[in-house]
């Protein structure tokens, strides 16, 4: 006799009773993906409308990275940094010059790349810039989100993220985000070595910083000899409609970060660009990581970004970004429940009417499930729509449609 199947709830039971309760999920119990769809253990069928927080851009499981994935799975998964392999090497050329960097230093999450930036341009402070050491400072922004290590949530303005999580790591002033007085400020410190940026906070609830600021943050972080580093976990490869959110303003980070899509969600593959003169400070056991550049991880970023060109994905973001944020400006103007919309490509977010304690996000994206579609709110009243970047228009505005009726139909 075979085994019944396990229910959503069954399987529910199970994460709560033995997994850390680190996370709320949506319930929703997904067991499998295809493009722009999954599927849950009962088999119903909804748009993914947060793509794992903008790490499947490609869309699930997409063919040729997961081929990629199993040929080099029966081939080579892991051999560490103690040896050479034959992919590694072929990786960094390419991810590099797809990039326009000198070099890479492969890592597994977003929040080891950005350590690995914070770590190298303090190492390039004291060795390059000449600063005192233990002195060096990078600058921050209110609102951050760079992910969950001691460093790092050392410098988050979010309580959930850092009460009862110190003590903190010194070396951090935080300014308020999309404010060039703020940071023109506090470049005046020599110590300072760096500037941490998201070209648009995702997680804070998708803010877009007004057009220019970037530009101008990196021309004032040049003049004071101070090191430019863009956090495109979330915003990057191709997710806001163009391969990177700065090249909206033509910037070209002096240390790029990069995670999430770099592997279409297939595997854990993040990075750190950077050119010779920052990145050679690096030297034979100042740092690393076991699994960071393994065969699989190469072959699977060499697949995700090969498909990012060869699907034009920054281009149909871009297209598709702006026809949803009309149509859900008509929802702003026809519901009194949606304060606004705004976003880039297709990271976008609206805005409920409500007190950023209520639930009525929440209950919207519940009643979205429901309806067929799979969205989370960010921040309390805040909810995030982000979803594969394989979507086509009429995806789009099936999509769309969803959206505008749970919304027109909700009441408490
Ligand atoms: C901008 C940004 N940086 C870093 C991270 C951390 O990435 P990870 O969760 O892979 O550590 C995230 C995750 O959401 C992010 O949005």
């Amino acid at each position: 006799m075979t085994k019944p199947k396990s229910t959503s709830s069954q399987l529910i039971n199970l994460e709560n009773q033995y997994g850390a309760h680190n996370y709320h999920p949506l319930p929703v119990v997904l067991a499998k993906g295809e493009g722009v769809y999954v599927w849950d253990v009962e088999g119903k069928k909804y748009y993914d409308f947060l793509s794992a927080y903008s790490a499947v851009n490609q869309g699930h499981s997409h063919p040729k990275i997961i081929k990629a994935l199993i040929e080099q799975a029966q081939t080579l998964t892991l051999t560490s940094r103690a040896f050479y392999n034959n992919v590694l090497g072929v990786y960094e050329k390419y991810v590099t010059e797809y990039f326009g960097y000198d070099k890479v230093l492969p890592m597994n999450t977003g929040a080891e790349a950005v350590e690995t930036a914070i770590k190298l341009t303090r190492k390039w402070g004291y060795e390059v810039k000449g600063v005192e050491e233990n002195k060096a400072k990078i600058i921050v922004c209110e609102g951050n989100f760079h992910g969950r290590t001691t460093t790092i949530v050392s410098f988050s303005s979010d309580p959930t993220s850092y009460t009862n999580f110190g003590p903190f790591t010194p070396g951090f002033i935080k300014i308020p985000y999309n404010n060039i007085d703020a940071l023109e400020k506090a470049l005046r410190d020599d110590n300072v070595v760096g500037f941490l940026v998201e070209p648009i906070q995702g997680e804070a609830g998708v803010y877009v910083p007004n057009d220019g600021y970037l530009e101008e943050a990196y021309e004032l972080c040049k003049a004071a000899g101070v090191l430019f580093i863009a956090d495109e976990v979330q915003t990057g490869i191709a997710r806001t409609g163009e391969l990177l959110a700065c090249d909206y303003e033509n910037v070209v980070p002096d240390v790029l970060i990069l995670g999430k899509a770099l592997s279409g969600g297939v595997y854990p593959v993040s990075a750190v660009l950077a050119n010779d003169n920052i990145m050679n400070v690096i030297k034979p056991g100042q740092h690393g990581s076991t699994f960071g550049g393994n065969p699989i991880a190469a072959k699977v970023a060499i697949a995700a970004l090969e498909v990012v060109k060869e699907e034009n994905l920054a281009g149909n973001a871009k297209v598709l970004g702006e026809l949803f944020r009309k149509e859900m400006q008509t929802l702003v103007d026809q519901s009194p429940l949606v304060q606004l919309v705004r976003g880039k490509g297709l990271l976008n977010a609206i805005v409920i009417n409500d007190t950023e304690d209520s639930s009525t996000a929440w209950d919207i994206c519940m009643k979205l499930r429901d309806n067929g579609l799979l969205a989370k709110p960010t921040h309390g009243n805040i909810i995030r729509f982000a979803p594969p970047l394989v979507m086509n228009k009429e995806h789009l505005l099936d999509c769309v449609s969803i959206i505008k009726k749970t919304i027109l139909e909700f009441s408490k």
